[in-house]
C-alpha cells in the first residue's frame, strides 16, 4: 500500500494541497497518496485517530484546527513552539509529532522565488494574529536589520513581540531574547531541522506598534499577516512604509490584487508577491518533513498559476 497523507481542514474543498502534493511527489518519484479530508469542527481529534487507524503516516493542519493540533501532539518541533500553531503532523510509533512549516514557507518563497535576501534588510510585518506570530521566528533568523511587527490593536502587537521573547527553547535553556530599548541589536537562529534546538538572541530591533505610529518609517519588505484582505479591506499604512524598491507581500491570495497588492501597487510598490508561493513553500516543508526530500518549488507554483 501507498503511503498516505492528507489535509485537514474545514472547509477543505477548496485545498490546493492534495495537487501540490502530487507535483512534488511525481517531481521527486515519491510514492504516496495526499488526500483532503474534512474533519467536523468538534471532531477533529477523532478524524486524526480515524485517518491513522487508516494507515495514515502524516497530515497537515489548516484553518481552524492548527492550535488544537498543537495541543493534541506528544512531541513538538521548536519552531512550532515557537509559532504556538501545528501544519504538519508525522505518525510513528504510536506518538503523533507536530511541526510547523508556514514561517519556513513564507522565508523560502521570499528569498529563492522571488529573490529578496531578508538579511540586514528593514522589515515590517502586518497583523499579530497566528499567521503572524509563525512567520515571526522564522523572518528573525535570518537576521534583518530591523523587524517592526505592526497591528490594528497595538497592544496585541506588543504582545506578541513581548511573548516571543519570553519563549524558552525546547533544550530548557534561557535564550538570550530581550526586546528592551531602541537601538540594541537582534540575532535569531532556529535549526534548520525539525526537531533542533532554538536559540535566540534579540534586541529592541524586534518592535510591536499600531499602524499609525508607523509615520516616518520605511522598510524594504512588508508583508501582510493580517485578515484583513479576507474582507477586502488593507490596512492603513502612512504613505511611505514602502522604501523605494520595496517588496509588498501579501499571504493571502486569490484572483488578482488582494486589497493590500491594490494599495501598494497605488502607491507605486514595483514589487508585488501573494502568498500562493508560501503555500507551495510550506506544502515543501512539510514534503521535506516526511520524506526527507525538498522538492523545487518554482515550477509546482507555475502550474498552479496557469492552472
Ligand atoms: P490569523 O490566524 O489569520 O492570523 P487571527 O489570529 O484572527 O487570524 O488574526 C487576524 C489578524 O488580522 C489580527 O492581527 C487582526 O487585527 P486585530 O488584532 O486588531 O484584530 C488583523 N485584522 C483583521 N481584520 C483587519 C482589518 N480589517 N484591518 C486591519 N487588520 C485586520
Amino acid at each position: 500500500m501507498r503511503d498516505r497523507y492528507c489535509v485537514f481542514g474545514n472547509p477543505v474543498g477548496h485545498s490546493k494541497s492534495p495537487a501540490i502534493h502530487a507535483l512534488f511527489a511525481r517531481q521527486t518519484g515519491e510514492d504516496l497518496v495526499y488526500e483532503a479530508r474534512l474533519a467536523p469542527l468538534d471532531g477533529f481529534a477523532a478524524a486524526v485517530r480515524d485517518f491513522i487507524a487508516d494507515g495514515g503516516r502524516g497530515a497537515n493542519v489548516t484553518v481552524p484546527f492548527k492550535e488544537e493540533a498543537f495541543r493534541l501532539c506528544d512531541t513538538l518541533s521548536a519552531r512550532a513552539r515557537l509559532a504556538g500553531a501545528v501544519n504538519t503532523l508525522s505518525f510513528a510509533h504510536g506518538r503523533m509529532a507536530g511541526d510547523n512549516t508556514d514561517g519556513a514557507g513564507l522565508v523560502r518563497d521570499l528569498m529563492e522565488n522571488l529573490r529578496t535576501p531578508l538579511a540586514g534588510r528593514r522589515i515590517l510585518l502586518l497583523g499579530a494574529g497566528g499567521a503572524a506570530r509563525g512567520a515571526l521566528g522564522p523572518l528573525l533568523e535570518q537576521m534583518p536589520a530591523t523587524l517592526v511587527v505592526a497591528n490594528r490593536t497595538a497592544a496585541r502587537a506588543d504582545a506578541l513581540v513581548r511573548d516571543f521573547s519570553a519563549q524558552t527553547p525546547p533544550s530548557g535553556e534561557p535564550h538570550a531574547a530581550s526586546v528592551a530599548g531602541r537601538g540594541a541589536h537582534a540575532r535569531a537562529s532556529v535549526g534548520k531541522g525539525a526537531h533542533t534546538r532554538v536559540s535566540v538572541r534579540a534586541g529592541a530591533m524586534v518592535r510591536g506598534c499600531g499602524f499609525a505610529d508607523l509615520a516616518g518609517q520605511a522598510f524594504d519588505i512588508v508583508v501582510n499577516a493580517t485578515s484583513a484582505s479576507l474582507a477586502g479591506e488593507a490596512p492603513p499604512l502612512p504613505a511611505g512604509v514602502f522604501a523605494p524598491g520595496a517588496l509588498a507581500y501579501d499571504m493571502m491570495y486569490g484572483q488578482g490584487d488582494t486589497a493590500f497588492l491594490a494599495l501598494a501597487r497605488q502607491l507605486g510598490v514595483a514589487r508585488l508577491a501573494d502568498g500562493l508561493g508560501m503555500l507551495v513553500g510550506q506544502a515543501a516543508e512539510a514534503f521535506f518533513v516526511w520524506r526527507g526530500v525538498r522538492p523545487e518549488t518554482l515550477p509546482v507554483l507555475a502550474a498552479l498559476r496557469a492552472a
